[in-house]
């Protein structure tokens, strides 16, 4: 059975009444935090309908998280205190917060919450237990709670306490609004594209992204390839990279997949021109060039003009796009016209109809630094678990949700 069979038939928020209960939520507030604040909120921002449809509903909602991977104990660099503030200005209400995830404190404040009211829990990676799904850890986690929702689709490829032991002691146990909506629009691509289906992957490396590209390969009408790792399939032609990023040991690997691509009747794109330039950081300029004629000491560190031309002529007449990975090195600002120009043409293609899901923190990321976010149909706040539910794994935190019983 694959991933998205076991999902699509998992209990939510609809299956319970929260009134005055305590409501244990996983969510996934792994967001990045610059001088103490909170830089990105957008998988805070996320998280909303089901918090704000809990508050409505009168729940005692309890929110817990991850943030980074602090190791050997409390790291008040990852505290998720200003999170909960984040949250606070967010819903406009007051929002709770205690030191500890587990434990008298955390029960104390758990058990004095009015109706309605939202309490966000320090992070949970504070305990080493968590990522060993330690059974006692989870035990205390879940008498902190009356019922189990999951929203925390990011972090749902994990199989930790809060993700799978927790749903495993404490029901209901069911997924909450952006966890169902994740599993709509991600499984949608797998299961009923509309045609034309295109997806565009980019980034560094082949080997993170071969299993997608595989997966994909039985879905998608063409697989369109930007970033770095289009140097290992250039290479795999016999074509000049210059000293661009090539996966030496992956360049079989490339082959393979185009072969397989010619074998399923796939289009294959791979750019026709590149930016080049003598250093990645931006302090050298970058001018476009023919793939084949990149220089010796050069390094292609974006997609070129010509190729976002190109590039947007094949997404003109697409119904269905999945976007993962940069096509350059979009930190750079020199460096990023060709993810931006795919961000626009991806924008122009989901205000003709079509369905445009973009997965992945980097590519997501560069949506939103393009101010285009709202145009898209759909941005994924799952980076690894995106890419593994593509795969057609299970990804565990779902599968210990509970089945409806209506399908
Ligand atoms: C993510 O940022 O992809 C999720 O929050 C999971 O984080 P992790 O890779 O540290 O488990």
């Amino acid at each position: 059975m694959s991933g998205t069979e076991v999902e699509s038939r998992k209990k939510g928020l609809g299956h319970f009444d929260p009134a005055g209960k305590r409501v244990l939520v996983r969510v996934d507030f792994n967001v990045p935090l610059k001088d103490g604040r909170v830089s990105d909120d957008t998988r805070i921002v996320a998280t909303l309908p089901t918090i704000r449809e809990l508050m409505r509903r009168r729940a005692r909602t309890i929110l817990m998280s991850h943030l980074g991977r602090p190791k050997g104990g409390p790291d008040p660099r990852a505290s998720l205190r200003p999170v909960a503030a984040r949250l606070e200005r967010l819903l406009g209400a007051p929002v709770r917060f205690v030191a500890e995830c587990v434990g008298p404190e955390a029960e104390a404040a758990a058990r004095s919450l009015a109706d309605g009211e939202v309490l966000v829990l320090e992070n949970l990676r504070f305990h080493p237990e968590e990522e060993a799904n330690d059974p006692g850890f989870a035990r205390r986690l879940a008498a902190l709670g009356e019922a189990y929702v999951n929203d925390a689709f990011g972090a749902a490829h994990r199989a930790h306490a809060s993700t799978e032991g927790v749903p495993r002691l404490l029901k209901p146990a069911v997924a909450g609004r952006l966890m169902e909506r994740e599993l709509e629009y991600l499984g949608m691509l797998l299961e009923r594209p509309a045609r034309p289906f295109a997806a565009i992957l980019g980034g560094a490396k082949i080997s993170g992204k071969i299993d997608v590209m595989t997966s994909l390969l039985d879905k998608v009408d063409r697989l369109l390839i930007g970033g770095a790792m289009m140097f290992t399939f250039l290479r795999a032609q016999g074509r000049p990279t210059g000293r661009s990023l090539v996966e030496e040991d992956r360049i079989e690997t490339a082959r393979s997949v185009m072969e397989q691509a010619r074998a399923r009747g796939v289009e294959l794109l791979l750019p026709v021109d590149c930016v080049a330039s003598t250093a990645t950081d931006g302090s050298r300029p970058g001018h476009a060039v023919d793939l084949d004629s990149l220089g010796a000491d050069e390094i292609g560190v974006d997609i070129g003009p010509r190729t976002v031309r190109l590039f947007g002529e094949r997404l003109g007449d697409v119904r269905t796009v999945l976007w993962n990975g940069p096509m350059g090195i979009f930190e750079v600002p020199d460096f990023a016209q060709g993810t931006l120009g795919v961000a626009r043409a991806l924008a122009e293609a989901a205000g003709r109809g079509a369905v445009v899901v973009v997965g992945g923190g980097d590519s997501v990321a560069a949506v939103q630094q393009s101010g285009l976010g709202e145009r898209f149909t759909h941005l994924s706040t799952g980076g690894g678990a995106s890419l593994e539910f593509l795969e057609g794994k299970v990804l565990p935190g779902v599968a210990a949700l509970e089945d409806r019983e209506d399908r």
